[in-house]
C-alpha cells in the first residue's frame, strides 16, 4: 500500500507555513496522512524519522521523564532527529525525576529544555491556596495543573507546528483511541503520538534492549510518574494510573495537558 505519497507530501510542505500557524485544513489532511503512515511503520526509530521528515517547521517533543518518553527520546537521540526536548518542571517532581533528566542528557549528550511555571503565578496559586490546596478540591487541583503545567506546555508549544508526546491507549480507557496522528485544534498543531499502539511489554523490551535510562521509582511500583504529591504507587492489580490522584474520580483525572479536541484521525 502505499502511504504517503512522496510527492504530495511534498506539496503540503510547500503549503504549510513553516513555524507554526498551520492552515488547519491543510494540517489535518497531513495529520491524516500520517496517521496511517504510522500505524503501518513497525518500529519507533522509522516512525520518528518519517515524522522529521514530513512536518514542516518546529517539532517540540514534551517528556514526562517517564519510560514511554525515554524510549522516544532515544529514538530522536539517537538518530539526532531535528525534534525539540523539553520537560515542564512542576517544582514538585520527585527527586528521581530530575536525576533521570540528568544521567539522560549525560547518556546521549543531549540538551533538554526545561520549562518552569510562572513564578509569580505559583506565588499567588500558593498564597491563596496553601502548599498543598490540590488536596481541598478537583477545582483546586486543576488551577494548580494549570500553573504548574497547562500554561506552562502552551507557551513551551507556541510557534510549533507538531507536539510529540509519549501517550498509549493501554494507559487508561480515556486513552484508549488515542490516534497516532491528529490536529489539535486547541493548540493548533498537529499532535503525534508514535508509541500509541504500543503495549507495556513492547515498551519494556524496547528499554531494556537499549539501555535506555529509566526512572527507578518504575522498579518500585510506579508504572505512571507525576508530581510527588500527587502520585502514589500502585497496588498488584490496579490500573496503571491509579496513582495519580488517587483521591479523585475516575473521570477527574487529567491535568488538562491532553485536552480532547482532536480532528484528522480516525479516531
Ligand atoms: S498526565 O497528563 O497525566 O500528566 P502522563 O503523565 O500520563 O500525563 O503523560 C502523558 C504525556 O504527557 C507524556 O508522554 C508527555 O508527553 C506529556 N507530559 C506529562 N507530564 C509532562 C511533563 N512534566 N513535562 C513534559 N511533558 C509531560
Ligand atoms: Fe499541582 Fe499535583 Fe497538578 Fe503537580 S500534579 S501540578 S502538584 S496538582
Amino acid at each position: 500500500m502505499t502511504l504517503i505519497d512522496p510527492p504530495a507530501a511534498a506539496d503540503a510542505r510547500a503549503e504549510i507555513p513553516i513555524g507554526g500557524n498551520l492552515d488547519e485544513a491543510d494540517a489535518i489532511t497531513l495529520a491524516k496522512q500520517l496517521d496511517s503512515r504510522l500505524r503501518d511503520l513497525p518500529t519507533l526509530d522509522e516512525r520518528i524519522a518519517v515524522i522529521a521528515e514530513f512536518i514542516p517547521g518546529r517539532i517540540a517533543f514534551s517528556s514526562s521523564l517517564g519510560i514511554e518518553d525515554q524510549a522516544i527520546t532515544h529514538a530522536i537521540a539517537t538518530q539526532e532527529a531535528r525534534i525539540d526536548v523539553f520537560t515542564l518542571d512542576t517544582g514538585r517532581h520527585f527527586p528521581e525525576t530530575l536525576e533521570t533528566l540528568f544521567e539522560t542528557e549525560g547518556r546521549y549528550g543531549i540538551k533538554i529544555r526545561v520549562v518552569f511555571p510562572d513564578a509569580t503565578e505559583v506565588e499567588n496559586l500558593v498564597a491563596e491556596d496553601g502548599i498543598m490546596g490540590f488536596r481541598y478540591s478537583v477545582e483546586a487541583r486543576k488551577a494548580c495543573c494549570e500553573v504548574r503545567k497547562v500554561r506552562p506546555l502552551n507557551r513551551a508549544l507556541a510557534g510549533a507546528s507538531a507536539w510529540i508526546t509519549g501517550l498509549r491507549r493501554e494507559q487508561s480507557q480515556g486513552r484508549a483511541e488515542v490516534p497516532f496522528a491528529s490536529y489539535d485544534a486547541s493548540q493548533k498543531l498537529i499532535k503525534l503520538n508514535p508509541i500509541a499502539d504500543w503495549s507495556l511489554r513492547t515498551l519494556e523490551d524496547y528499554v531494556s534492549a537499549n539501555k535506555v535510562p529509566v526512572n527507578p521509582l518504575h522498579a518500585k511500583g510506579f508504572p505512571s510518574i507525576g508530581c510527588q504529591p500527587c502520585t502514589r504507587a500502585i497496588r498488584p492489580g490496579e490500573d496503571i494510573r491509579a496513582g495519580r490522584w488517587w483521591w479523585e474520580n475516575e473521570n477527574a483525572k487529567e491535568c488538562g495537558l491532553h485536552a480532547r479536541n482532536d480532528k484528522g484521525s480516525r479516531a
